[in-house]
């Protein structure tokens, strides 16, 4: 790990900190790179977001800098909020004075006043984020670590510069977000840090949907999501935010006959989707897709539990979920409602012989998410029977064989019915009625049946079989 100011001012050796670096000096005043960017030099997380603090007037100091570099770089002054953005080229750097801030208990509007370097350290979130460089030409390069953020990015620790719940109590994201970081980096938080979160959690009711949900978008796309939900779970955080993925959690058993814990389960199909994907609705629709099996559990004599239906409940609970969360009501809550819907299809599919007809009927169902949705299925085997596992990833190889040959043979992928209703309308003298429906879905119904090609000829041809056991005459 990088330790020395000369490693440092290697780091640091890009005109941009050069120019803020002289600006600094021009304005006297003292100047430091910190938060986020420092803690990813030392993780070697390349970062494009530069924060820069001050003592003394951001707004004054981005002025300065935006004049040194002249033609090309942008400047946007935000005068309520005493901050200032210089963009140039691909580099984006945000320019705040040092605070002091205080907050009050029923929001996270915190009330600011400018402060020293050390009170802008003191009310960050963690110690891995509270490290600063200074700029300014006789220091250039010095990192200031006033909280031991070095030694804890070592250790891997998540801590806190203050008392943890003057840090979460502030402002209550940081609890998602130390779950967050965390996941990411694969830190531990502090035990102490840890219950200080489960003390503070119902402050998170005080933070909006949106901000909660980029956290836990963050947690969907790490390497091992699962480590985000445990730790939610365990602080309390996940019945808050989201309810309706604790009732997944539980065994129950009769007559010596349990069922899975679905919560578990959930997580695991979680942690293979992103081992194969950063598709975040694809994570999305992993984590929901048995979200309706604690509403439709029911006790069977012969079959023991069942959870039937729980695939076409589960689409029907997405948009509330998703509008409860503040997650995109768009193409995105459609695409997750749909693979939700139709995760069980492969599934049932491979267990039982693996017919063309069915095979066409996946493809023409699922369309171009087709590909996804296979993904999700194999991740949804998480037996722990080896010869289970087996027996259906063989399955699925076939599948996979099947509808690349069925699809070559018959696009199927994005059909268009050969014979559209208008032209039925016009070739039967018809006005809208469901027999023109009845024939469309005839058509559409062979060709995925494989009683006829994906063709025009055979199409039309069948229509005018069909046309006539329903008695209808062709009008020209
Ligand atoms: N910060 C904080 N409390 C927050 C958010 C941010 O103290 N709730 C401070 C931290 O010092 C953080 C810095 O502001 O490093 C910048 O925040 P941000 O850009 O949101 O996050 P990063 O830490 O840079 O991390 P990421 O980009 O992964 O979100």
């Amino acid at each position: 790990m990088i330790k020395s100011t000369e490693q440092l001012q290697k780091y640091l050796d890009k005109k941009a900190f050069h120019l803020v670096s002289e600006a600094a000096d021009e304005l006297q005043t003292e100047c430091y790179v910190i938060g986020g960017y420092v803690r990813d030099i030392f993780l070697n997380r390349p970062s494009k977001d530069i924060d820069v603090v001050t003592v003394g007037s951001g707004i004054a100091l981005a002025e300065t800098v935006a004049k040194r570099i002249g033609r090309g770089a942008s400047l946007a002054v935000y005068k309520n909020f005493g901050t200032a953005q210089v963009k140039y080229k691909d580099i984006e750097i945000e320019f705040v004075g040092a605070r002091k801030e205080s907050y009050n208990r029923d929001s996270r509007k915190p009330i600011v006043e400018n402060g020293t370097l050390e009170d802008d350290q003191n009310r960050r979130d963690f110690t891995i984020n509270a490290l600063a460089i200074c700029l300014n030409k006789g220091r250039f390069g010095e990192l200031v670590d006033p909280f031991g953020g070095l030694e804890d990015m070592q250790n891997k620790i998540i801590r806190t510069p203050l008392d943890p719940d003057i840090t979460f109590s502030d402002d209550p994201l940081r609890m998602m977000r130390a779950i967050r970081f965390a996941t990411q980096l694969h830190f531990h938080i502090q035990e102490d840090i840890f219950d200080a979160i489960a003390r503070n959690k119902e402050r998170i009711n005080i933070i909006s949907k949106e901000r909660i949900a980029d956290e836990l978008n963050k947690i969907m796309l790490s390497h091992k999501p699962s480590i985000g939900f445990l730790l939610l779970d365990k602080c309390g955080l996940l019945p808050i935010i989201m309810p309706e993925l604790v009732a997944l959690k539980g065994v129950e058993s009769k007559e010596g006959r349990g069922h899975k814990d679905n919560f578990y389960h959930t997580l695991k199909v979680l942690d293979n989707t992103a081992a194969k994907t950063d598709n975040l609705w694809l994570l999305w629709a992993a984590l929901l897709h048995d979200i309706a099996k604690p509403v439709t559990k029911r006790w069977d004599n012969q079959l023991g539990w069942t959870f039937h239906n729980h695939n076409f409940i589960g689409e029907k609970m997405v948009p509330r979920l998703f509008r409860n969360m503040k997650l995109p009501m768009n193409e995105k809550m459609k695409y997750v409602q749909k693979l939700v819907g139709l995760h069980m299809r492969p599934i049932v599919l491979s267990e039982d012989e693996v017919t063309d007809s069915a095979v066409r009927r996946l493809i023409f169902d699922a369309g171009d998410d087709v590909d996804d949705l296979m993904l999700l299925c194999e991740a949804d085997i998480t037996s722990k029977n080896p010869e289970k596992v087996k027996r259906h990833l063989k399955n699925f190889e076939l599948v996979r064989q099947k509808m690349k040959e069925l699809e070559e043979k018959d696009r199927i992928r994005n059909m268009q019915p050969p014979v559209t209703g208008e032209e039925i309308m016009e070739i039967f003298g018809l006005a809208p009625c469901r027999q023109v429906g009845t024939i469309k879905t005839a058509i559409k119904d062979a060709i995925l049946d494989g009683i006829i090609p994906n063709e025009r000829e055979a199409a039309l041809q069948f229509m005018y079989e069909t046309a006539a056991q329903l008695g209808l005459e062709a009008k020209k």
